[in-house]
């Protein structure tokens, strides 16, 4: 990614993508509007359901915004359209945000770790879906959140940011997962922030932050 936080004086383009509520998309964004992400901006939000909030929130931010329903159609097909949309926009760096549709090869190898998702658990504990209820029903004492880059596998690439949370005798799998969600909006601008510094490499399935001057 470009050196756009050492002053470079350049934007990285960010493409969004949801499914639904949108909260992390929100977080990002408030993040970019109150210069706690510097380098970063949205190009575009793109959601494969007309009717997801986080699309609604957009606009309301006045983003940019695309819909391509994903009902009844091929991934492959899908995919070359979200593609498509997300380089007509100039994204160098796509954020899933409670994107609930797997990527298809294409995709992927389109923007090889370009693509950053966010997970409600510690991977690799707990992939798929629900997985704060997975952890809470698990018994697990901690549990948390994860941003990765997106490789074929499910929740599976490399991991660029971890945050713990600790599973309360008090609470149930609803207070868990508010109590997650607060660290993922903390989490996916960190994340962002440590992709577009530039100053990693991903030597294979690790995120390894580069030495600076004097270190
Ligand atoms: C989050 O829990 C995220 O970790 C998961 O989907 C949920 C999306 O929430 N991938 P929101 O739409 O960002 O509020």
């Amino acid at each position: 990614m470009r050196d756009a936080a050492a002053g470079g004086g350049t934007t990285v383009r960010l493409g969004i993508l949801l499914s639904g509520r949108g909260s992390n998309f929100v977080a990002i964004a408030e993040s970019i509007h109150e210069g706690r992400l510097k380098g970063a901006e949205i190009a575009v939000v793109i959601s494969n359901a007309a009717e997801a909030a986080g699309l609604a929130k957009a606009r309301e931010m006045g983003l940019p915004t695309a819909v391509f329903e994903s009902r009844g159609r091929r991934r492959e097909e899908h995919d070359a359209d979200v593609i498509a949309c997300l380089r007509a926009h100039g994204v160098e760096l796509v954020c899933l945000a409670g994107y609930m549709r797997l990527l298809s090869r294409e995709f992927v190898a389109a923007f090889p770790n370009r693509i950053l998702n966010i997970h409600p658990s510690l991977l690799p504990a707990f992939p798929g879906l629900e997985a704060q209820e997975q952890a809470f029903a698990y018994g697990a004492k901690v549990t948390g959140c994860t941003v990765h880059f997106v490789d074929e596998e499910l929740d599976h690439g490399a991991i660029v940011v971890q945050r713990a949370v600790s599973v309360l005798e008090t609470d149930d799998e609803h207070s868990l997962a508010e109590r997650i969600l607060k660290e993922e909006h903390v989490a996916y601008t960190e994340a962002i922030a440590r992709v577009v510094s530039g100053e990693y490499e991903v030597r294979g399935r690790k995120y390894v932050k580069k030495r600076g001057n004097g270190e």
